[in-house]
């Protein structure tokens, strides 16, 4: 059983999931235009990160006899500086999303929601990742500089990632 403003506030975090899958959807679709491949992949694994999040979210309000409400999503922004730009602006996002999740938390512990609770726990451990990848691959990026061959290994190193559901 979840309170209203449970209720309400992991429906909110599904939107924000949603929006992080479409902002880094964003990021992949300029890094294509910008013939970064490595970058897009990237971006595309962590789209697809970010709705494997919304969905581990609408499966437990379902879990808890609860009804999911989905929202309008926000439009992304399309254009980006510089692939440091872009990672910029994603530890930026994660570090607003890491707070949201913290304050859910900060919710569960004041209802005595255990359940919310250990549900949250995953998503604390995920966000200490996923910012501690933004912060390498910026500091990555700010050795290199912005352009010639540091970035273009920095992309087919990028290349690399595979998603993979946890
Ligand atoms: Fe779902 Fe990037 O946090």
């Amino acid at each position: 059983m979840l309170s209203e403003q449970m209720k309400e506030v992991l429906n909110n975090q599904i939107n924000k999931e949603i929006y992080s899958a479409y902002l880094y959807m964003s990021m992949s679709a300029h890094s294509t235009f910008a013939g970064l491949n490595g970058f897009a992949n990237w971006f595309m694994v962590q789209y697809q990160e970010e709705m494997t999040h919304a969905m581990k979210i609408y499966k437990y309000i379902n879990d808890q006899g609860e009804k999911v409400k989905l929202m309008a999503i926000t439009q992304p922004p399309t254009d980006f500086d510089s692939p440091l730009d872009m990672f910029e602006k994603t530890l930026k996002h994660e570090k607003f999303v890491t707070k949201s999740i913290n304050e859910l938390v900060d919710l569960s512990i004041k209802e005595n929601d255990h359940a919310t609770n250990i549900f949250l726990q995953w998503f604390v451990t995920e966000q200490i990742e996923e910012e501690s990848n933004d912060n390498e691959i910026i500091a990555k990026l700010k050795l290199v500089g912005e352009g010639g061959n540091g970035l273009f290994m920095i992309d087919k190193e990028l290349a690399q990632r595979v998603f993979t559901s946890s």
